[in-house]
């Protein structure tokens, strides 16, 4: 592929997109499909990256792809404050009986998911009246102002950006990592330690009667691929309940069947606030949620939300057909079974003797899945619970590299050594042990260079 004056299209796109952007792989994508993506110059890979964790359908799902067509055919834009559009009141009528709490009965789209989080903080100042906002370290939630002040997982997000919104605090996530723990540490040790200290931010930096809102990933994502531990999420419940705060739950990521369930604050039972949703919702159209309750946005003046091209028509017709293709294809069932064997492969890793000192941790739920390796030097140099002076430097980036050298796409997440694993729902059993072998030959071959 070339420009119009014969420049190689990749140089020259290269050359014009902002440095500020980073990418996995050289070469132009042409084509999804399933499991599989293809660029320009023949390269397939196995793709267990879904975009990061968006086509959770695989790339082009025929109903999807097919809706989206029919709704390009009829209207496009059909701005959310000038008319409301069928797909947007269908869309609400699918999501509705899918909700992790019958309380969750409004709706505000939006297109991305940083977008619906700044969202989330306003409509929780609005609705309180108060200004804080506690968030977890290790949290990730986007790239705009308010998202970048409570992001905790890596300081590039927002290095030399200051000053960010202010009124922000944090608390450790429940990860042995944010506590200086060992890796086996019990989650419920994990998760008493992190609610106190709650109780001492209380006490000591923002009086509950000044918090609006506290916001948590409840599987963290960009910070390590780690599940909340239910009686975490029980405790800021509680705590939200006693002080009138909104617990605002962040689905962006673990959301849309990632975990095997819709939403993974189904595996604890706690109700949020305020709940966001983006990426597997439309399984690659831009589009974002904020759903909350009626009797507390009623209170909204009209006019607080909004956006140019919030809630696309598009998009939402893209949405209905995946919570179609979900029922339709039994996607939740599939995700389960693929995660059993996913764990289990990852876990006979675990148990070879010559793998084993350098694999420190796997964990995750569903098809959110990660491993965590042993680093020499350690994020916290001597003081870190991960360094293991003769595991090889580098291993989760080197191991993923080796990986697409392999024909397969995978990713890295946090500031630790960790490899995730977020392929698509509907992978099927051989695509699924396909590229388990392509990680095994990768670590082996990692090891082995040392
Ligand atoms: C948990 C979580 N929240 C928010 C975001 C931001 O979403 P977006 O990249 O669509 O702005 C992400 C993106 O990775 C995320 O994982």
């Amino acid at each position: 592929m070339t420009t119009a004056s014969g420049e190689p299209l990749h140089e020259f796109g290269t050359k014009h997109i902002t440095g500020g952007l980073s990418r996995l792989t050289e070469g132009i994508m042409v084509k999804g499909s399933g499991s599989y993506v293809t660029y320009e110059d023949g390269r397939t890979y196995l793709d267990f990256t879904t975009g990061i964790g968006v086509t959770n359908l695989g790339h082009c799902h025929p109903k999807v792809s097919s809706a989206a067509a029919a709704q390009c055919m009829n209207i496009v834009h059909s701005q959310c404050s000038i008319a409301l559009h069928e797909p947007y009141a269908r869309l609400i009528e699918k999501l509705l009986p899918i909700m992790p709490h019958p309380s969750l009965d409004s709706f505000f789209f939006w297109n991305s998911g940083t977008e619906a989080i700044e969202a989330s903080i306003k409509m929780a100042r609005l609705f309180t009246g108060r200004q804080n906002i506690i968030c977890m370290q290790g949290a990730y939630h986007g790239r705009t102002y308010g998202a970048m002040a409570v992001t905790r997982s890596k300081t590039v997000y927002s290095q030399g950006a200051a000053p960010l919104m202010p009124g922000v605090y944090s608390i450790p996530f429940p990860f042995w990592h944010q506590q200086r723990v060992s890796p086996t540490t019990d989650a419920e040790k994990l998760a008493a330690e992190s609610l106190y200290q709650l109780d001492l931010l209380f006490a000591q930096q923002s009086a509950p009667q000044d918090t609006a809102a506290i916001i948590i990933e409840p599987v963290l994502g960009e910070g390590g691929y780690v599940p909340a531990p239910p009686a975490f999420l029980h405790g800021l419940r509680k705590v939200c309940d006693k002080y009138g705060i909104m617990l605002i739950v962040d689905e962006v990521q673990s959301g849309f069947g990632r975990t095997g369930k819709f939403f993974a604050i189904e595996y604890s039972g706690v109700k949020a606030d305020i709940l966001v949703i983006a990426k597997g919702l439309a399984n690659g159209f831009p589009l974002s949620g904020v759903i909350s309750r009626k009797e507390l946005t009623d209170k909204l003046m009209p006019g607080t939300m909004g956006g140019t091209y919030a809630g696309n028509a598009v998009a939402c017709a893209a949405a209905v057909a995946v919570v179609d293709a979900f029922k339709a294809e039994n996607v939740l069932d599939n995700a389960q079974a693929r995660s059993l064997e996913l764990f289990a492969f990852l876990n006979s890793l675990k148990g070879d003797p010559n793998l084993a000192p350098n694999i420190l941790d796997i964990r995750g739920a569903g098809l959110m899945v990660g491993i965590e390796f042993a680093s020499p030097a350690g994020v916290g140099g001597d003081y870190d619970p991960a360094k293991n002076p003769s595991s090889p430097k580098a291993m989760a980036s080197r191991v993923t590299k080796k990986c697409q050298e392999k024909g397969m796409l995978l990713l890295t997440t946090s500031a630790f050594e960790v490899v995730r694993f977020i392929p698509p729902l509907n992978v099927s059993s051989e695509d699924l042990w396909k590229g388990c072998q392509i990680f095994e030959e990768a670590v082996r071959d990692v090891v082995r260079e040392g």
